[in-house]
């Protein structure tokens, strides 16, 4: 009887929880874009619930299979999918080394995407290739969500980014924002950007000029009216910060390791640069850390990029119950390439596996790339 009962509340919860609106429209995550603000909103506060209630969800997921293809290294990502997956009472199948798999000896991303989502109800995909989560969506069986994507997008990381500012500042708008280290290779960086010009904040954004932040970001940034200033002395930037995102220099995105060198070491956050911040400062770091956070850093109260991790596994959870109950329909045949026109980024996807469509939007007198948002001038 009192099994019962525990079972009919979970039940509730998780219903009155995929309620709080109607199934979500999106049927994959590559970029923030694809969801409505309001299907932000909903991922947060299920995230927040279920960071409350963590029983209540034990069973969301019962019998779903949820498969992770990491063509790149990953620690926090890719377990915290696991971690999240088996939490709400599902599994997983995938590789985190694809020269394990039949990607050595040649397969293609389409035909390993189509393989690997007829198995399961889930596709999370990481790959050194911008553009790969939105090229395996066009194969995929079930829906894609992208763990990142070279140094262009990383959503589920801005997830848990917003996540954590929700819980720490009880707020994701009008705060100035500081974010330092790699802006030009860092994809958390532009996700976040992305995602926090849509709440009227304000951007202090601490590079070197060779490190700032490409320019499709700063049109999203100037489009949406959020005031941003490019500077280089986190010093001087730090008294004015309500959050502090801090990031490793991207060590493998570099043409020559002369490049890095001349890079890193930079920017090193200490307790005398934390002296100088706001009493309420938050410190966010997507981690791994390298040397740009000193280890004394992690006992000052306003470090929270530990935190923000373990807020990374909930806001997981809220994405996946989500996506799991959306209506999925397989994709129809690809959509037909540009013809004469090719992307002149070298790291898009469609300039590896040639069998993409290449296909673009036009806008202002340029083609951007569908994949890896590269803008062409016509
Ligand atoms: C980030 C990534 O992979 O882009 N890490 C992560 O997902 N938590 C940041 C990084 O690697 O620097």
């Amino acid at each position: 009887m009192l099994q019962c009962l525990k079972e009919f509340v979970c039940l509730f919860a998780i219903l009155t929880a995929l309620n709080r609106g109607n199934a979500m429209n999106a049927r994959h995550l590559i970029d923030l874009n694809d969801f409505s603000l309001q299907d932000w909103n909903r991922i947060i506060q299920l995230a927040q619930e279920m960071m409350d209630h963590p029983a209540d969800y034990r069973d969301a997921c019962r019998g779903r299979l949820m498969a992770t293809l990491f063509y790149e290294p990953s620690t926090r990502t890719q377990m915290s999918f696991q971690a999240a997956i088996c939490r709400l009472g599902g599994s997983y199948i995938g590789f985190d080394n694809p020269l394990n798999s039949s990607v050595a000896k040649g397969e293609s991303l389409k035909d390993t995407v189509r393989i690997v989502s007829g198995y399961s109800d889930l596709l999370v995909i990481r790959n050194s290739l911008e553009g790969a989560a939105k090229a395996a969506s066009l194969y995929s069986g079930c829906p894609v969500i992208n763990a990142g994507d070279g140094g262009h997008l990383h959503p589920t990381q801005t997830l848990t980014d917003l996540v954590t500012l929700m819980k720490e500042k009880g707020t994701l708008t009008s705060l100035t924002v500081g974010l330092c280290g790699d802006l030009k290779n860092g994809r958390t960086v532009h996700s976040l950007i992305k995602a926090l010009s849509q709440f009227s904040n304000r951007f202090i954004l601490i590079s070197t000029p060779e490190l700032s932040v490409p320019s499709y970001i700063k049109d999203v940034m100037d489009a949406q009216g959020c005031p941003y200033r490019e500077v280089f002395s986190l010093e001087e930037a730090i008294p004015q910060l309500d959050v502090l995102y801090m990031t490793r220099i991207q060590r493998e995105r570099f043409a020559s390791p002369q490049e890095y060198e001349s890079q890193r070491n930079v920017y090193v956050l200490d307790k005398a640069k934390m002296q100088r911040a706001q009493k309420d400062l938050v410190v966010l770091h997507p981690l791994p850390r390298v040397d740009e956070i000193e280890n004394e850093v992690d006992f000052d109260p306003r470090a929270k990029y530990f935190d923000q991790a373990k807020c990374g596994m909930f806001a997981r959870m809220a994405l996946i119950t989500l996506l799991m109950e959306s209506p999925y329909e397989n994709p129809g045949p690809p959509p037909k390439s540009l013809p004469g026109v090719k992307c002149t980024n070298s790291r898009c996807i469609t300039n590896h596996e040639h069998y993409l469509p290449k296909t673009f939007k036009e806008s202002g007198g340029m083609y951007i790339c569908e994949y890896c948002d590269q803008r062409i001038v016509l």
